[in-house]
């Protein structure tokens, strides 16, 4: 079953106007939630960050906080998957295609559920390889839209080289943030990821991390690294709702540290594995 605008119903059935503005326009937003045995985590996050994004784009959610959570909380009842992940969009609606808002307009809001693919032992023991491209998007990355044009082609540019994901690299700022990821660093026990600013996703497992790293007394700032402050750093780490605390073990064709996830990154990941563990009780 999925939710479509108030409703649930089977998937074969859910059906979006050809002129909706998610379609033609990228005129929308998104979330994706985890849960896990059943149970979301960290939805009230998501639910937030859903409101932020719909502020920022000027779109006026039909539906509360509350009634949002209350419709995942039905769409994942029946789901017996130990990973799940919910998808949840919302675009401006369908209308005749123009540019600006127009003025009768409802959002078309959209949820499901699909199975979520936990990253494979071997890969958390290993971590990953990235490469770094060029950060071609604007300076509206904190909303979390649908235009993913530029994340698309960075993810395909990654998958292409073997590698697991793609960083942008901004010119005068520094490499910002994975195609879907945020980035850590760790340089002689201080950790580092970009500030809040229009060049990032404000990411819910990036929160969790910083929250776990003050827990801990870790030393941490708030800057953005350039390439060759990476490629040196002691260990460099991605973050996600599925990929959770994953290490970049090999960027752009270099070994980070000694080519294994470092014990920082290990703790944090073990650490968040014990948050979850706490909140959904896996
Ligand atoms: N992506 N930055 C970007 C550009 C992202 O798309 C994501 C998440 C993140 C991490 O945010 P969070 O920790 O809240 O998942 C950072 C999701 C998972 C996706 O598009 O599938």
């Amino acid at each position: 079953m999925v939710f479509l605008n108030g409703q649930f119903i089977p998937e074969k059935q859910a059906f979006v106007s050809i002129c909706d503005r998610g379609f033609q326009l990228g005129d929308g937003i998104y979330e994706v939630i985890r849960c896990y045995q059943g149970r979301p985590f960290r939805l009230g996050d998501h639910i937030e960050r859903l409101f932020q994004s719909a502020q920022a784009i000027r779109l006026e959610l039909p539906y509360g906080r509350d009634e949002l959570a209350g419709f995942v909380n039905r769409l994942i009842a029946d789901v017996t998957w130990d990973y799940a992940d919910i998808y949840i969009q919302v675009t401006r609606g369908g209308a005749p295609r123009v540019h600006e808002f127009p003025a009768q307009i409802h959002p078309t809001v959209l949820m499901y559920v699909s199975q979520g693919q936990a990253v494979s032992p071997i890969t958390l023991e290993q971590g990953i390889e990235a490469i770094i491209i060029p950060d071609t998007r604007g300076t509206l990355c904190n909303i979390k839209s649908v235009n993913l044009l530029p994340n698309v082609l960075a993810r395909q540019a990654a998958a292409e080289a073997g590698a697991g994901e793609a960083l942008f690299e901004r010119e005068g700022i520094g490499v910002v943030e994975g195609a879907a990821s945020n980035i850590f660093a760790v340089r002689k026990g201080v950790l580092s990821t970009g500030p809040l600013s229009p060049y990032t996703l404000p990411g819910v497992t990036r929160d969790c991390v910083l929250q776990l790293a003050k827990a801990q007394g870790l030393p941490v700032e708030l800057e953005f690294l350039s390439r060759e402050e990476l490629l040196t750093a002691d260990e460099v780490f991605i973050t996600s709702t599925s990929k959770e605390v994953l290490a970049v073990t090999i960027l752009a064709g270099q070994m980070i540290g000694d080519g294994r996830p470092g014990p920082i990154t290990l703790k944090l990941a073990s650490d968040y594995r014990a948050l979850i563990k706490r909140e959904c009780g896996i």
